[in-house]
């Protein structure tokens, strides 16, 4: 519905929730052989996003949950992303670092514990997710862009373009990703964009941006002083980022965990997870209900 626009079109995207919700809901209490009243509790995700998906969802799950007399808990979706790893088997236990690398952030936090999350690097423009997405854009590639450069990375060729490597040497743990896609942009200019010349710089894009995320990522554990490392978020789905990390975290004896692959682009297991982690701790809602569009992931608090 949105590739046709290159991006999410908020008010298509609301509409849309409010048709597929509740057959969602039927459909997936049949998958798992439950029914409404098994339900004990509702999770949904309370922030950030786009208000109108966040009203649909949020005025749902409330009713819901109100006509089923089980409490709700509203949950920040990067949390969700966050806590995803801890869905699979032998997950890591805290404190460890979390790469949150996603559409809409590339973060790199301190996590303690449920709740106590230290940002420690962030990135000052683009996202890596958003790079992804318009380089892909710049390359005639469809959105969601991350899968399609990934995937004409691999036919790609080292050595023919180079691309910067933006603040890979700061003192910091900072990131900052739109001067790659200006630099891919030069590029696009500069050539005819034959298969050839779009699977090369697609190959160079993306050693770019996992270079600086690996650097960042080893950087967060030698100053923290862990040996655990977790990574989330859509371009965690990455292969390249994903080899490129297990080998750093290898040479320093780190452990990295990620999330099955469909754990780490938006997902409703995540949101379920998070919630129940909170509801566990007895944190629950009332009937009332806002949404947060806008909300610092740092302003949580442990439950
Ligand atoms: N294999 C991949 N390689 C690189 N990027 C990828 C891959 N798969 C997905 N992505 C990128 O991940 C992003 C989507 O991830 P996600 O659903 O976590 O983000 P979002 O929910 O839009 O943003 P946020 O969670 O920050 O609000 C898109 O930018 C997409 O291009
Ligand atoms: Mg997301």
């Amino acid at each position: 519905m949105h590739a046709e626009y290159g991006g999410v079109v908020p008010e298509l995207a609301s509409r849309d929730h409010i048709r597929r919700a509740l057959p969602l809901t039927q459909h997936v209490l049949r998958a798992a052989g439950r029914t409404l009243q098994d339900i004990d509790g509702i999770a949904y995700t309370q922030g950030p996003g786009l208000a109108g998906a966040l009203l649909v969802g949020t005025s749902i799950a409330e009713s819901l949950a109100f006509t089923l007399d089980v409490p709700t808990v509203g949950v920040h979706h990067l949390e969700g992303h966050l806590l995803a790893p801890l869905l699979e088997e032998n997950p890591p236990a805290f404190p460890f670092v979390a790469l949150l690398v996603s559409g809409g952030h590339t973060q790199l936090m301190r996590v303690s514990g449920i709740g106590d999350y230290e940002l420690l690097g962030d990135t000052l423009d683009d996202a890596a997710g958003e790079a992804f997405d318009k380089t892909a854009k710049l390359l005639g590639l469809g959105y969601p862009g991350g899968p399609a450069v990934s995937k004409l990375a691999a036919l790609g060729k080292p050595g023919r373009f180079k691309l910067p490597r933006p603040l890979l040497n700061s003192d910091d743990l900072n990131f900052s990703f739109s001067g790659l896609k200006t630099a891919v942009l030069t590029l696009t200019n500069q050539h005819a964009l034959t298969d050839e010349t779009k699977a090369d710089i697609a190959y160079e894009f993306q050693e770019a941006v996992t270079e600086v995320l690996t650097a960042k990522c080893m950087a967060a554990l030698r100053e923290t002083g862990m040996d655990n490392l977790i990574v989330s978020g859509g371009v965690g789905a990455n292969a390249r980022l994903r080899e490129r990390l297990t080998q750093a975290a290898q040479r320093r004896l780190c452990k990295v965990s990620y999330p099955r692959l469909e754990f780490c682009t938006d997902n409703g297991a995540m949101i379920a997870f998070a919630g129940a982690m909170r509801m566990l701790h007895a944190q629950q809602d009332d009937y009332a209900f806002t949404v947060r569009p806008r909300w610092d992931l740092a302003e949580l608090k442990a439950p």
